[in-house]
């Protein structure tokens, strides 16, 4: 053997042990010890269920307490080590649980833009996409040793109030976008492996809980008052979602009541609703501590004990499988000693964790189990990943107003840019809450800069903006540049998880400081919000010294680069609001306690969300117009479509049609569905993406909403050109509506389907025969 390739072979030997020598010591089930190697719960080969329960049989009752709460205790006699089951990843690797952290090898992480900002692309591609990446990059930092495999995200509750200092987290008020997006999110973070899973993700907070501290109420008190009809159509819709269509392995249980009972002791939510009725394959966790919180705060039970008793089963049901928090660790075994639970309910609590860490291959005894053992520092923060980011941020921008139009500006007419407002160099704002260590951030400033000369003037030291001090520079910038951007808005001093707003204008003397540049400015003059939550802008919007507004969310590590390329025009805006932008008149007597979603006429209550509210608004849902424009028509649809009731419930047929409305249960749902054909033309001068937004307005009766999205589609159409798209649209699911007791049914006759400005009528009616006629 010639000496250099004995070097060779040399150098290739000590690479490898090298990073044998450094790769971490398995979880359990570790093939240099002995003993544990050898049971039968580290036999890759049994099936899951005989492997949980061989752990199960072997532990102590004490031993099993341990791995009741998040941090989980090892099992050295059987070579289990430790776990902390707490990490996040509701856009990018988090470091808010204390399963993660940065530094060393893994200095940051990708960090997407905020989620109602990604909702605003009502793309579900896009939205899988981003759930790969980050759980490529969480693999990464678990084979790492710096990050686990369960994630509590994403939060898949509905934006009900906008004053919700969370609502920044969900992907906004319409049930069935939510769900969509909790779906795909979670398919991408749990890859698609059969049984296995790449990452666990979670589904959180069931349910109905949307208000963190509004008013001197905050939800760690808050009982929740939530009608049948409300939870049918809206609270339980996503979650819904999430645990049939995207497979979640978790479901995060809330703080709050519903209905007098904390949800975290419920058997009619969790036992009833998540397990039997969606068939969860997965743990139900315990926001962090809510288990301590209903019996010490909510003083739901009387003792400790009965307290963690509850937790794991109410009456005879099932409840919860691991509190995040250390309660259960401190009082089951009392519980136990008390009679108040025994060893079986706590064994099939262990079920349900135990079986989501074998599917995450924690007992195969590889340090990290396959095909993402070789995942590393390397894969995190890429290229790839990142400009994934920049082009979430650019599908998530929505453009509100272009008066002129001012928009986009031009590298040749707008040489020098005027930039002012306190968000205009911001780096952390732009990833807004439960987000990690970006990889390196692009500011609005440090994007403007790359197209135009600039002027950088912050007129308010900060989003609260108390002080007019500043405003005469700025606004002797705007005098002298071409044009003038404000990057005004909010962050997380004004709306954050435990801080709701009180009202929803701009903060401060923000509005002043935004007119008085406008006044003053040479050329056009473009305001761009970054915000979590809707603002009452009615003032620029009436303003016409304001050509233009652009909502950019959060928009995550590369928001500036996104927002220059809207503004020059490189990149033609598509998003659309994923919420209504209410006026301030609108939450002035609305207690944010109130959950109905349903108007009342009886004491003016308006009602919630642009499917059921009427009043004025700012922007509607939906919302979002293009440097193009697009015309629609539509191509094909029926006119009638016949709804086969099930045979066995022909005797109840006369009942059913004469209340005009059939229950979903009688109908033959399965395959009832019809397709739409939609023609989208560009006729605008510039290639475009448009997001089809369907919806149907029901017969009108007292307990449908005024319209509801049944489906959207997102697409490009090149300046000139016409694209055909098809709809699909699901009888049952999307033209059902909720009556009073929370029953699903189908009204009979008239639903009107609504694209843009086109509607179309397609009338249903009861049929015996399963025929569907077009
Ligand atoms: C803008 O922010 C970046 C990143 O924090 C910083 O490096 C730069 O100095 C800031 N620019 C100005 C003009 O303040
Ligand atoms: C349904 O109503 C029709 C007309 O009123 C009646 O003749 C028929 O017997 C009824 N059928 C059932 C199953 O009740
Ligand atoms: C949706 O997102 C994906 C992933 O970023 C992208 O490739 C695709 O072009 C987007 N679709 C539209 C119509 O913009």
């Amino acid at each position: 053997m010639p000496i250099s390739l004995v070097v060779i072979l040399l150098v290739l030997f000590l690479g490898v042990s090298l990073q044998t020598s450094e790769a971490l010591d398995p979880f359990a089930c570790d093939p240099e010890d002995g003993t544990s190697r050898n049971f039968p719960f580290c036999q890759v080969k049994l099936p899951i269920q005989s492997r949980v329960s061989d752990l199960i049989g072997r532990m102590t009752l004490q031993e099993k307490v341990g791995l009741l709460v998040n941090d989980a205790a090892a099992v050295p006699r059987l070579g289990i080590k430790g776990y902390e089951w707490w990490s996040e990843a509701l856009h990018g690797v988090s470091n808010v649980g204390p399963g993660t952290q940065f530094g060393g090898a893994f200095p940051g992480a990708t960090s997407f833009p905020q989620v109602i900002t990604t909702a605003a692309s009502f793309n579900a591609t896009l939205w899988e996409a981003i759930g790969r990446v980050v759980s490529d990059e969480a693999r990464a930092m678990f084979n790492g040793g710096v990050a686990g495999l369960t994630y509590w995200s994403p939060n898949v509750n509905i934006f009900r109030d906008p004053r919700w200092g969370r609502g920044q987290e969900t992907p906004g008020e319409d049930p069935v976008v939510v769900g969509k997006y909790a779906a795909s999110y979670v398919r991408g973070l749990q890859g698609n492996d059969g049984d296995r899973l790449k990452v666990a993700a979670c589904c959180k907070h069931f349910t109905a809980y949307d208000l963190d501290n509004w008013n001197g109420v905050d939800r760690f008190h808050f009982n929740a008052q939530v009608s049948k009809q409300d939870m049918e159509d809206t609270f339980d819709v996503p979650f819904r979602m999430c645990v049939k269509e995207g497979k979640v392995a978790s479901v995060m249980c809330s703080y709050n009541q519903v209905n007098g009972i904390p949800t975290c002791a419920d058997p009619k939510l969790l036992k009833k609703t998540v397990r039997g009725r969606w068939k969860l394959d997965g743990y139900i966790v315990s926001d962090c501590n809510s288990v301590g919180v209903y019996y010490s705060q909510q003083h739901y039970t009387t003792t400790p004990e009965e307290a963690a008793a509850d937790a794991i089963k109410a009456g005879h049901n099932l409840c919860l499988d691991l509190d995040c928090g250390p309660f259960l660790v401190q009082h089951t075994e009392d519980a136990v000693k008390k009679g108040l639970l025994n060893e079986a309910e706590i064994n099939n609590a262990l079920l349900n964790t135990l079986t989501v860490q074998m599917r995450l291959g924690m007992f195969d005894g590889e340090p990290s189990s396959k095909p993402y053992g070789n995942l590393g520092p390397k894969d995190v923060c890429t290229p790839a990943h990142q400009e994934l980011a920049l082009e979430a941020a650019r599908q998530g921008i929505v453009l509100l107003k272009n008066h002129g139009p001012s928009l986009p500006l031009s590298t040749r007419h707008h040489q020098s840019i005027a930039i002012i407002g306190p968000n205009s160099n911001v780096t952390v704002t732009m990833i807004g809450n439960y987000a990690g260590v970006a990889c390196g951030y692009t500011t609005p400033l440090q994007g403007i800069e790359r197209y135009a000369k600039t002027i950088y003037q912050q007129g308010c030291a900060d989003v609260a903006c108390v002080s007019d001090q500043q405003f005469d520079v700025a606004m002797d910038a705007a005098r002298q540049t071409d044009a003038t951007v404000l990057v005004m808005g909010l962050d997380q001093s004004i709306e954050a998880e435990s801080r709701d707003r009180t009202e929803l204008l701009l903060p401060g003397r923000q509005q002043e400081l935004i007119s008085k540049v406008a006044a003053a400015s040479k050329g056009p003059t473009i305001l761009v919000l970054m915000s979590g939550g809707p603002i009452d802008v009615s003032f620029a919007e009436n303003d016409p010294k304001i050509g233009g507004i652009v909502w950019v969310g959060y928009p995550g590590q590369a928001g500036g680069a996104a927002i220059s390329d809207v503004l020059f025009g490189t990149t033609n805006p598509g998003g659309k609001l994923p919420m209504t932008w209410y006026p301030q008149d609108y939450v002035t007597n609305l207690p944010m306690t109130n959950m109905a979603m349903r108007p009342s006429k009886s004491n003016g209550y308006p009602g919630r969300t642009y499917r059921f509210y009427k009043g004025k608004v700012v922007y509607p849902f939906g919302h979002g117009i293009s440097y193009t424009n697009f015309v629609h028509s539509i191509a094909s649809a029926p006119t009638m479509v016949s709804v086969p009731l099930d045979g066995h419930r022909q005797a109840s047929r006369n009942a059913t049609i004469s209340g005009k409305a059939i229950r979903v249960t009688h109908a033959r749902c399965n395959r009832l569905s019809f397709g739409v054909q939609v023609d989208v033309k560009n006729t605008g001068s510039m290639d475009g993406t448009h997001t089809l937004l369907v919806y149907s307005k029901p017969p009108a009766g007292h307990w449908a909403p005024l319209k509801q999205l049944v489906a959207f589609k997102k697409m490009h159409v090149a300046v000139g050109t016409q694209q055909r798209v098809g709809i699909n649209v699901h009888v049952c699911k999307f033209l059902s509506v909720v009556d009073k007791s929370g029953i699903r049914r189908i009204p009979m006759g008239a639903h009107s389907l609504h694209i843009g400005d086109v509607k179309h009528s397609v009338s249903l009616q009861a049929s015996i025969i399963g025929v569907i006629k077009s």
